[in-house]
């Protein structure tokens, strides 16, 4: 067994970090008959995943996250891929891991902001599919964040928990033609925040932002039952996470964002938006449900 090493950062998901990986894998006269094991972070377990999916055209890989995101979201449902200048993870495969190894020993160094990070997935995890389930994690949140936390059972009946969510529904729908679109939840306008805040705010941070905002779109656009939007938002506040667009952000660059992001025909975008707590709306429309530029920009100011 080798060890190759990434240097930490979602800048090193790129080709040129798949490119090295493989030529060191090809020095070393790898068949394929050899096996990937990612080691890491959502950066790693993307990179290696797609190393692993496209090295002698598929050899097996095996995901050790190390992180709480990884551990709940990236490392299950088989999504590799790399990012490029012309955006993040518009390079990939779908490459389902062998095998998933989760320590939640391994958060015992992981800093607090990325802890907090996690728990916006799993709130979404809640969301979609848990009422009491996201009850359980927002009472919880500030006792796993705090000292000890992090590596104690319950936070790995967590860390479970998510997993069956999300191993459900991709199991259902591994290529995303409809139910995985629930997924999405908080990311269509997470993903603009994160965008438009120059990737200052952390992928979680951001999600946080899209759920909170997102749920208050539903309600407003009469999707959701009243009360949703709150419910959301207090389970993101227990653990410690931003609910709203941070000051100085202008609604305008996050809907110009989302636009270029979705490609929204004829002023509209499609969202994945809950029902209520535990239940998400569109499973006529396949998941989503178009929203105007007009109501967007209602919950954005
Ligand atoms: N494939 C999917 O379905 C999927 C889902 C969600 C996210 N992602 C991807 O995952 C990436 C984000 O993953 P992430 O949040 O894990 O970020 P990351 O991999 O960048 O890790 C965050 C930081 O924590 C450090 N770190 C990792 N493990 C540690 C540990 N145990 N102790 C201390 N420090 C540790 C890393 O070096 C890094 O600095 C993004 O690229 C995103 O696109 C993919
Ligand atoms: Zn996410």
């Amino acid at each position: 067994m080798d060890i190759l090493t990434i240097p930490a950062g979602e800048s090193n998901k790129t080709r040129e970090s798949w490119a090295r990986l493989t030529d060191q894998m090809l020095a070393k006269r790898y068949g394929r008959d050899s096996a990937v094991i990612a080691l890491g972070g959502g950066v790693v377990g993307d990179l290696a995943g797609f190393v692993a999916a496209t090295f002698m055209r598929g050899i097996p890989v095996v995901q050790i996250p190390s992180t709480l995101v990884a551990m709940v979201d990236a490392s299950i449902g088989g999504k590799t891929a790399v990012d490029t200048p012309a955006g993040k993870n518009l390079v990939g495969a779908f490459h389902p891991p062998n095998a998933v190894l989760v320590d939640p020993q391994l958060l015992a160094t992981l800093p607090l902001r990325e802890m907090r990070a996690g728990f916006a997935e799993i709130v979404k995890h809640g969301v979609i599919a848990d009422d009491v389930y996201l009850r359980e994690v927002a009472s919880g949140a500030s006792e796993l964040l705090s000292a000890g936390g992090s590596t104690s059972d319950r936070m790995l009946s967590l860390i479970v928990r998510s997993i069956e969510i999300k191993a459900n529904i991709v199991s259902r729908d591994e290529r995303e033609e409809g139910l995985r679109k629930t997924l999405n939840f908080g990311h269509t306008i997470g993903h603009a925040v994160e965008l438009v805040s120059g990737y200052s705010l952390l992928h979680g941070e951001a999600v946080a932002i899209g759920m909170a905002l997102e749920s208050r779109l539903a309600e407003q656009i009469g999707v959701a039952r009243t009360g949703t939007a709150a419910t959301i938002a207090k389970a993101l506040q227990s653990a410690g996470l931003p609910t709203d667009l941070p000051p100085g952000f202008e609604p305008d660059a996050v809907i110009e964002a989302v636009r270029s992001d979705k490609k929204g025909v004829s002023g509209k975008t499609r969202f994945a938006l809950p029902l209520r707590v535990g239940a998400m709306a569109g499973a006529e429309t396949g998941w989503t449900v178009p929203v105007s530029d007009d109501q967007l920009r209602e919950v954005l100011a």
